[in-house]
């Protein structure tokens, strides 16, 4: 059982905080085997925005207190490591503008003063793959039993995947092949750098959700050579976060409470007066991934998570059933960090999750956390 990433957005000045110790001891303990610490940038030009997390020597001694609070409680932690590419609305970017596979519009950007995005030229993806594999040898040091490698969900190796975002002409676009080369190449440097015998996992996009982007036999081909690369495990997901942010989560659209949220008075009108348009609501299922992520099942032989609206320990049930090794669950868990004891004990269990992703909405204003809760408390 997996706690999957779930930004915290508790990393005042981008250093993990007491709160963030607490948040992953108090899942350890309520019988999460493997729990992952959300984002962490591989880079500042890695960052969404700026009170991310960034992997750099001096995160390594508060993180180390996160491991070892999860390993007292007999747990496992793994650290998610990605690079957001052009979906920035960080102000302190090393360049004045952000980088990706292809020039692009970046409306998320907007506020921030960076409109459009860049195409990467060789040394900066040179420089991507390295940071890559120097985050994850830090991560090692702080203890983590894991890394998982974001692939997914419209960030920078997801932009790379996308045909839509990547229409590069040169050997890091076109294909299949040349549009995964950054992802593996990255895979293959974070290899080297914590050693054989060290579970990595990809968390990859199953589709992203809209015309143009990811398909199916695309991300069924991305798994195949993940598996050929040495990956460990799969987390299969889908979504592209800057065009259809609720296929990854399905359930209702929080758009009163994003609008309140937003911190930008420019973004905060143009939620109001478009977000309704532009912003999708996908109804909720169960195990909503489960019909694609089985057609990856029957294409590779490597230890699969499946992921998406895993609510109770009969979805858990029917997930090793169809063949898959581990279940993660984001929202259930934020609900009820003890939901897996409860599994445990009792045959009926599922969780108090309505989907009603207000702490998707929320979860940057001062550490995730589930509404049914009550109200947040003051400062
Ligand atoms: C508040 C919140 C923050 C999230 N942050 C991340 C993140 O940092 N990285 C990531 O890969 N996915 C993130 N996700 C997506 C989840 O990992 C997961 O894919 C999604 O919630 C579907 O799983 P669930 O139905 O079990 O919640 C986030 C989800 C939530 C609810």
């Amino acid at each position: 059982m997996i706690k999957t990433a779930t930004y915290e957005g508790m990393c005042p000045w981008g250093v993990p905080s007491d709160a963030l110790v607490e948040h992953h001891r108090a899942l350890a303990a309520g019988g999460v085997g493997l729990t992952t610490v959300a984002y962490c940038a591989v880079s500042g030009d890695g960052r969404t925005f700026a009170e991310q997390m960034v992997m750099r020597p001096e995160t390594v001694a508060p993180l180390r207190r996160v491991t070892g609070a999860v390993h007292r409680e007999g747990g496992a932690a793994s650290l998610q490591l990605g690079h957001c590419g052009w979906f920035t609305k960080n102000g302190s970017l090393s360049t004045w503008l952000p980088r990706g596979p292809s020039p692009v519009v970046n409306q998320y950007g907007i506020s921030a003063g960076k409109p459009i995005a860049l195409a990467m030229g060789e040394a900066e993806i040179a420089q991507v793959i390295e940071d890559f594999g120097r985050a994850a040898g830090l991560a090692r040091e702080a203890g983590f039993d894991a890394v998982e490698l974001h692939l997914g969900h419209g960030y920078l190796l997801s932009q790379f995947l996308c045909p839509a975002t990547n229409r590069r002409r040169d050997a890091w676009g076109g294909e299949l092949d040349g549009r995964a080369r950054l992802p593996l190449a990255v895979l293959a440097r974070v290899r080297e750098a914590v050693g054989p015998g060290f579970p990595i996992l990809c968390k990859t996009n199953l589709r992203d959700g809209f015309r143009g982007g990811l398909e199916l036999p695309d991300s069924v081909g991305l798994a195949q050579r993940l598996e050929a690369a040495g990956a460990d495990a799969l987390v299969l997901s889908g979504g592209f976060t800057s065009r259809t942010p609720f296929y990854l989560f399905r359930g209702r659209r929080p758009l009163a409470e994003m609008i309140e949220a937003e911190k930008s008075r420019l973004q905060k009108l143009a939620l109001r007066v478009f977000g309704g348009r532009v912003i999708r609501e996908y109804p909720f299922e169960e195990m909503f991934f489960l019909p694609e992520a089985r057609e990856v099942r029957k294409a590779v032989r490597m230890p699969l998570v499946l992921l998406g609206g895993i609510v109770s320990r009969a979805n858990v049930e029917r997930a090793m059933a169809e063949g898959f090794d581990f279940v993660a669950l984001g929202r259930a868990l934020i609900a009820d960090p003890d939901l897996v004891n409860r599994m445990r004990a009792d045959a009926a269990a599922r969780s108090r999750c309505t989907h009603c992703n207000v702490c998707v909405a929320e979860m940057d204003l001062g550490g995730v956390r589930c509404v049914l809760d009550g109200p947040r408390a003051a400062g």
